[in-house]
C-alpha cells in the first residue's frame, strides 16, 4: 500500500472513530472533557506517551503548541511555573480551557487560539516548547483534521523556521514523531533549519514507531 493511501485510510478510520465515544476521557488519572472535533487523548497512544516523557524543571515557562484536550499543559503545569497552551483549532481552545479550569490550574496555564506563534507576543520566551504535531499527508477538510494533517511537512516546516524565537537561552522543543510519517525526513528538515536533536524516548506499537525528540538551536 502506498504511503498516501495508507495515511488516507488512517485519517478516514480516525474521524469515524472520533464520532463515537464518551466526552470525558481519563488518562493518566485525569479527567479530560472533549467533544468529536478535538483530539482524543484516550483513544490516541501519542497523547498518554507524551505526557509521561514531558520534561519540565520546576519553575519552568512551557508552550504547549497544539494543545486539543490540554493534556500537555495540565501535565506540565505540575513543575513549570508557567504555561501557555496553543491550537489553531476554536472548539480545542474552548475545551482546553475547560480541562484548565476543571484542575485549578487557570492561574498558572493561558489557553489561546493561533496559528503556531501568530497569536503570541514575540517577545514572549520559553524554557521548553512541547509540540504533538499532526502527521498525516494530505489537505485538513475539516478543524479536527488539523490534528491529524500536515500537508508535505509545512506544518513543521513553519514551526521550525519560527520556534527559535520564542526559545531561551538553553532552551528546547520535545517533539513527538512517527515512523510512519517519514521522520527521519522530519530529522533532516530539521537540521536544515539549524537545529540539533537527540532521542528522549521511543516506543513500538504494531507497525509504527513513536519517537520523541529533544530539539535545540544549533
Ligand atoms: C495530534 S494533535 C495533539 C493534541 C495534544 N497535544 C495531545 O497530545 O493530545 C495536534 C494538535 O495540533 C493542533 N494544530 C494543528 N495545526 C496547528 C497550527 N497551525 N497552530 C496551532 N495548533 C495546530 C491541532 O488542532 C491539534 O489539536
Amino acid at each position: 500500500m502506498s504511503v498516501n493511501l495508507k495515511h488516507s485510510v488512517l485519517i478516514w478510520l480516525i474521524n469515524q472513530i472520533q464520532k463515537f465515544g464518551p466526552e470525558k476521557v481519563v488518562v493518566l488519572g485525569k479527567t479530560y472533557e472533549i467533544s468529536r472535533d478535538v483530539f482524543n487523548p484516550e483513544r490516541y497512544y501519542t497523547s498518554r506517551f507524551m505526557a509521561e516523557h514531558i520534561h519540565v524543571a520546576a519553575g519552568d515557562k512551557v508552550l504547549d503548541m497544539g494543545t486539543g484536550s490540554g493534556i500537555q499543559a495540565v501535565t506540565a503545569a505540575r513543575t513549570a511555573g508557567r504555561v501557555i497552551a496553543v491550537d489553531i483549532n476554536p472548539e480545542a481552545v474552548r475545551f482546553a480551557a475547560r480541562n484548565i479550569r476543571a484542575h485549578g490550574l487557570e492561574e498558572k496555564v493561558s489557553v489561546i487560539q493561533g496559528d503556531l506563534f501568530s497569536s503570541l507576543d514575540p517577545a514572549e520566551k520559553f524554557d521548553v516548547i512541547l509540540f504533538t504535531p499532526p502527521y498525516f499527508d494530505g489537505r485538513p477538510g475539516t478543524l479536527f483534521e488539523h490534528a491529524l494533517i500536515d500537508p508535505d511537512k509545512s506544518l513543521i516546516k513553519r514551526f521550525f523556521g519560527s520556534a527559535k524565537n520564542y526559545l531561551k537561552e538553553g532552551g528546547y522543543v520535545q517533539m513527538l514523531y512517527s515512523s510512519i510519517a517519514g521522520n527521519e525526513r522530519v530529522l533532516r528538515l530539521m537540521h536544515g533549519l539549524g537545529w540539533e536533536y537527540s532521542l528522549m524516548a521511543r516506543s513500538r506499537i504494531w507497525m509504527e514507531t513513536f519517537f520523541i525528540y529533544k530539539s535545540r538551536p544549533l
